[in-house]
């Protein structure tokens, strides 16, 4: 693309104006949002894994009608956001074999076990409060499909965040095992949650980049001391230890300084080797085959009826 093209893409982008599928766009943000948004779609998909385990062994009818409407959603959001990718020119089939060949990413978090029904609660606290911190700074993306899926999968997320709460009130303000179940979810639930927010400023590839064509309105650190600053006093709340004993709150900075993240261990399980990666990808190429039949079908009734209706 020429200069002159890319001067007034980014004057449209600095005068807060949304792209949307049909504008000129030049062809590295078209590809960085068919990246960001795929991988954002195949965590929602992943992520029911974890979830979905513990619904025939929720504690009570309540807990599993919420865990269900849960992971429900999460399968919409899943949804919402490969339409928004296929604006862009990509196809569900492209962006499904990117995910079964393990080219595409998707959010490190998922590669964790939920041992305990406590899991359940810390992540929904923890992960979809991660998330609602990420998502509400995507409302104000530049491209309008990524902006308007985000306006209503964050009305969804507060739900799925106020519901992991309960659970943890719940324990601990039960007996002694409950409450120690809680503490044991946020010890293992703590660290994955802040990778979530993606590598510090030297690593984060994409950030630069995805800042000037206001795709990221916070970088990935600002945003995760945002989650942290929110998220201790919630813990403190419940009576709970953040598992980070160089947490302390900075007066001045009015935020609270913690300890470094284990960077290892995030390009471990990015790279496929957490402690679930490959049960979660056995699993999704497996719904994949066993599914076949459904997607057959349903592009044989569209086509059947496209066909009454052309006639
Ligand atoms: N897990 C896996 N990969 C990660 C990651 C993580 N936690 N954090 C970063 N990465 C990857 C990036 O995708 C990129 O790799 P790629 O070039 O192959 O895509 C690389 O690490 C470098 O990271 P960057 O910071 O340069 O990449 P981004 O600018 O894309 O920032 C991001 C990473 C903040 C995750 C950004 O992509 C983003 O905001 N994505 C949308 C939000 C999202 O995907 N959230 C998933 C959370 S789970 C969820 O929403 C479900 C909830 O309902 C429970």
């Amino acid at each position: 693309e020429d200069e002159a093209f890319l001067a007034a893409f980014q004057e449209r982008i600095d005068a807060e104006q949304k792209i949307e599928p049909n504008d000129p766009m030049p062809e590295g943000y078209r590809k960085t949002l068919i990246r960001q948004i795929s991988q954002h779609a195949h965590s929602e998909i992943i992520g029911m894994q974890p979830e979905g385990n513990w619904i025939t062994r929720a504690p009570s009818l309540r807990r599993k009608a919420a865990l269900l409407a849960k992971i429900q959603d999460e399968g919409g959001h899943g949804l919402y956001l490969y339409s928004a990718a296929e604006t862009l020119g990509v196809s569900r089939e492209e962006m499904t074999e990117q995910l079964l060949s393990g080219a595409a990413k998707y959010s490190s978090i998922f590669n964790y076990p939920a041992l305990t029904w406590a899991d359940i609660g810390a992540i929904g606290w923890l992960v979809d409060g991660a998330a609602i911190m990420n998502q509400i700074a995507l409302c104000r993306c530049s491209y309008g499909p990524y902006a308007r899926a985000m306006i209503r999968i964050c009305k969804e997320e507060s739900f799925h965040q106020r519901q992991g709460y309960e659970i943890l009130i719940t324990l601990c303000n039960g007996s002694d095992e409950q409450k120690e179940m809680a503490q044991d979810a946020l010890n293992r639930f703590w660290w994955p949650s802040l990778m979530m927010f993606g590598p510090s400023e030297g690593e984060s590839v994409h950030s630069q980049q995805s800042m000037l064509w206001k795709i990221k309105r916070f970088s990935n650190d600002d945003l995760r001391d945002k989650f942290i600053n929110a998220t201790v006093p919630q813990a403190e709340f419940l009576g709970l230890k953040v598992p980070d004993p160089e947490l302390k709150w900075d007066e001045k900075k009015q935020g609270y300084d913690h300890g470094d993240i284990d960077w290892d261990e995030f390009w471990r399980v990015v790279k496929g080797d957490g402690p679930c990666n490959r049960e979660r990808m056995r699993t999704r190429r497996k719904v994949e085959r066993e599914g076949a039949w459904v997607r057959e079908a349903a592009l044989a009734y569209a086509e059947k009826r496209a066909a009454r209706e052309a006639a």
